[in-house]
């Protein structure tokens, strides 16, 4: 395992403006997709030492998401409900074009003190894409339209008299005012397989990736790492992992829920979004990719959450937090079953435990050297 980098982690927790919480079970969960409920969420989140918030993008119901608000305006919302977090905006090519996307976030981040980013995502649910007539095309085709999206929203907002002449889209002389406020929006992508990888080490600013081990997250920077070099990009790609917390007072009373949450698992939408979900990596060439290995327990938790392992004590959960950053997380993004009393808990009881925990190995640092 790598040593500890010396920047501390971030957090992140998903926006749940989409019905029906992060796991497919008919458990309790004290979570609500409306407004209210996430304006207060995100003040907790900002209160509670998370950085980011992350949107979801979903146009039709499917697997318990009955309903689902849009991603750019609800993050919108939030941003304005606040004033430190940053609001990251789940946005797809196909229905989103670069100099709609481009000019809407230029705008937010304008509004709201440069704290808006993105999070291009390439599709997984082919049924969402027939229900609004959007062609589907084949997985690294989707990606080699995210990769021509994120440069053609890059250089519209870095460069004046914009050319692109791609495969997907064209701009000609194309000026854009006002730009984004400050430094750039941060360009986030979700996915894990050979073309999210590359497509990561070429152009994204960070890697987000589903809930996994520590091995299991290496693998995936080591080849991130290697292709970067390969590739000559200029910069670091940060890599975001996802989780889901049940960090309860004794490591027993977290492993029980976690077993409810499975028990009361809905057999039928759990099998239903495994059918779906081929249509992601397991159709690329490698069969690789997010959700390729994912059991029928994994797929409870929409993005393998539960993989992670941040389920036991404050201690244990802080420990294994540090384990992921030893394996090359740059930032954690949690879900959990009751978002607002979970994320005030996680910041209270466990980030100042990784806090001090990382203190302690920057310490171990400076004294070796
Ligand atoms: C953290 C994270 C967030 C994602 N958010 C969304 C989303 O809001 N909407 C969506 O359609 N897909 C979302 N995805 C799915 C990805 O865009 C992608 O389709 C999926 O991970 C499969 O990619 P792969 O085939 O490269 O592994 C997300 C993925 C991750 C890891």
């Amino acid at each position: 395992m790598t040593q500890l980098k010396k920047e501390p982690l971030k957090f992140a927790y998903w926006v749940p403006n989409v019905s029906g919480g992060l796991v497919i079970s008919s458990i309790e969960q004290r979570t609500s997709w409306d407004i209210d409920y996430n304006r207060k969420l995100a003040q907790i989140a900002e209160a509670s030492g998370f950085d980011y918030a992350l949107s979801q993008i979903r146009f039709t119901a499917g697997y318990g998401a009955d309903n689902q608000h849009e991603s750019v305006s609800f993050s919108h919302a939030l941003l304005a409900a606040t004033e430190k977090l940053r609001v990251i905006a789940a946005v797809l090519p196909g229905p989103w074009t670069p100099a709609l996307l481009a000019k809407q976030i230029a705008t937010i981040s304008q509004l709201t003190n440069g704290r808006v980013d993105i999070n291009v995502v390439s599709g997984w649910f082919r049924g969402e894409f027939a229900a609004i007539g959007e062609p589907w095309l084949d997985h690294d085709e989707r990606y080699r339209r995210s990769e021509e999206f994120i440069r053609a929203v890059r250089g519209i907002w870095s460069e004046d008299n914009f050319n692109l002449r791609g495969d997907f889209y064209r701009f000609t002389d194309y000026t854009m005012r006002p730009k984004p406020l400050g430094d750039l929006p941060q360009v986030f992508q979700g996915g894990s397989s050979r073309a999210a990888r590359d497509m990561a080490s070429r152009v994204s600013d960070w890697y987000f990736t589903n809930g996994n081990t520590p091995e299991g997250l290496k693998a995936q920077v080591d080849d991130i790492r290697t292709k970067e070099k390969q590739f000559g990009k200029p910069w670091r790609t940060r890599i975001g992992v996802n989780a889901f917390g049940i960090v309860r007072s004794s490591e027993k009373e977290a492993q029980e829920l976690l077993a409810e949450i499975i028990d009361k698992a809905i057999p039928d939408a759990v099998k239903g979004f495994h059918h779906e979900v081929q249509n992601a990596g397991n159709s690329s060439p490698e069969r690789e990719g997010n959700w390729a290995k994912s059991t029928f327990q994994d797929l409870v938790q929409y993005n393998d959450g539960f993989r992670s392992n941040l389920i036991g004590t404050p201690e244990q959960v802080a420990e294994r937090v540090i384990g992921l950053k030893r394996a090359g997380a740059d930032l954690i993004l949690l879900g959990f079953l009751h978002f607002q009393e979970e994320v005030a808990y996680f910041g209270k009881h466990v980030i100042p435990l990784i806090r001090e925990l990382e203190a302690e190995e920057e310490r171990t640092l400076a004294a070796a050297e």
